[in-house]
């Protein structure tokens, strides 16, 4: 229950009489009744500030007047003051829950400032954090750049230095193929020229005919005398001449046949050497060339279902040994029909002539045939490999071919092929043969001819 204090006398009911004082006033709330306003300035200046609760004064008629939402001045007439008490107990319990509502508010504002300044510490936080997270990124944005300006720099070094390398290495890449194919070359000119090779390989084929033939020879000779004897003897049966008659008939078809092939050998050995001391250069077209050689193989073509196209180029003229050339040309021909169309029924060797440079002349003689094995392409050139050994072939073809080529035309012949895609030769020579001494008949030494 709140005071409600009166300086009247007799105090109202309700009313306690006090001499009023200061502490008095700040009670809170209070009531206070008096007489004089001034009272209460007298008390405690200010009051309307300070004091909580209800002022009431005497006067002519009713009337409140809020000072504060907690300090109300009310005027009453005089006819009131027996009720005064009651009214400002009303009074007082609403400035109460007024002040009650102000304490919440209050309350609620002191929340407000605490959620306020948390909201302004996480502000400061968020903005601390915004900063260093900016900060952070301005940091990898400057990381980055670098990071590419370095990238881009050393791109460029890369490319400084590889452009040259590349360059150097296509250089190398290209002697590296250069001498692997002199290397090539050479082994194989190396074996394929060789004396040593040739005599070796000579000896070695010689040495089977004529092996055959002494063989035979003999056991004829024995046969004969073994006759003559008989017939000395005046033993001599019919039938032991029947027996004599039908051996010595195989007997000499066998040797007929293994003379022939030495002597084939022989004979393509003499040519080759024949050659390299008799001929002379001279001037020719090699269209025409070409054109005769041809014409003294039509009989031997005409027979066959193979085609000969020619590509030739009639404006190129040549010092040199044609001799040599329609050798070569009638040894690539003859290998076309025997090797490359061998089981077919058609085919076409291209002959084709062209300048390769104002010096050089290429002669070209492709097939479209079997063509060679991988395997054996690196042996061609090498005396007494042959394919069709015991069917004709002595193996010597090419590698006379290659000799002439290299030795008196001063040239080179080369083969590329594919199996089941045909064969192509190339044979470059010096439009100009060279001077070469005819004296020397020379062949390396190499290593053993391979055989099938
Ligand atoms: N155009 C070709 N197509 C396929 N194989 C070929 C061709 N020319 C040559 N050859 C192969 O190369 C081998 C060697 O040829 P080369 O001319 O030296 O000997 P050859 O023809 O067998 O016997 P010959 O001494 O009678 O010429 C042949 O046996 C054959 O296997
Ligand atoms: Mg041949």
């Amino acid at each position: 229950m709140s005071r409600l204090l009166t300086n009247i006398d007799p105090a109202p009911a309700g009313f306690e009489l006090v001499e009023l004082t200061k502490r008095d006033l700040l009670a809170q709330p209070v009531g206070v009744l008096v007489a004089d306003i001034e009272d209460l300035s007298r008390v405690l200046d200010r009051y309307t500030e300070r004091v909580l609760g209800i002022v009431i004064t005497l006067g002519e008629a009713y009337r409140l007047e809020e000072k504060s939402a907690l300090l109300w001045h009310v005027t009453i007439p005089p006819s009131w003051i027996a009720v005064v008490g009651a009214l400002a107990q009303g009074w007082l319990r609403t400035i109460g829950s007024a002040d009650r509502a102000n304490q919440l508010l209050n309350a609620s504002q002191l929340g407000t400032e605490r959620l306020r300044r948390e909201l302004e510490l996480t502000r400061h936080d968020y903005n601390e954090l915004t900063e260093r997270l900016q900060s952070q990124v301005r940091e990898l944005v400057a990381a980055k750049d670098a990071l590419s300006s370095m990238n881009s720099q050393l791109e460029f070094r890369v490319t400084e230095r590889t452009v040259p390398l590349e360059r150097a290495n296509m250089k190398l890449s290209l002697v590296v193929d250069n001498l692997k194919r002199t290397k090539d070359e050479l082994g194989r000119l190396a074996e394929v020229v060789g004396l040593g090779s040739l005599v070796a390989g000579v000896a070695h084929e010689l040495n089977t005919p004529i092996g055959t033939a002494l063989t035979v020879t003999t056991t004829l000779a024995d046969e004969s005398r073994k006759l003559h004897a008989e017939f000395q003897g005046g033993v001599l049966k019919r039938s032991h001449v029947e027996h004599f008659l039908r051996a010595a008939e195989e007997m000499t078809a066998l040797l007929e046949r293994n003379i022939f092939v030495a002597a084939d050998i022989v004979n393509r050995l003499k040519q080759l050497a024949n050659d390299q001391a008799t001929e002379s250069p001279r001037h020719f077209k090699l269209h025409e060339t070409v054109a005769d050689t041809l014409k003294v193989m039509d009989s031997q073509l005409r027979e066959l279902p193979y085609k000969i196209r020619l590509e030739l180029d009639a404006s190129i003229e040549m010092n040199s040994y044609p001799g040599a050339i329609s050798l070569i040309l009638t040894n690539l021909i003859t290998n076309a029909i025997r090797h490359a169309f061998d089981g077919r029924k058609e085919g076409v060797v291209t002959i084709r002539t062209a300048m390769h440079d104002t010096n050089t002349v290429n002669l070209s003689i492709a097939d479209d045939g079997n063509g060679i094995p991988a395997s054996q392409i690196e042996r061609v050139f090498h005396p007494f490999f042959s394919t069709k050994f015991g069917q004709g072939g002595s193996g010597l073809g090419l590698y006379v071919a290659y000799n002439k080529a290299k030795k008196i035309l001063g040239g080179k012949l080369t083969v590329t092929s594919e199996l089941h895609h045909g064969a192509r030769f190339m044979l470059e020579m010096p439009r100009v043969a060279p001077q070469r001494d005819r004296s020397a008949v020379e062949l390396a030494p190499a290593t053993m001819p391979l055989r099938l």
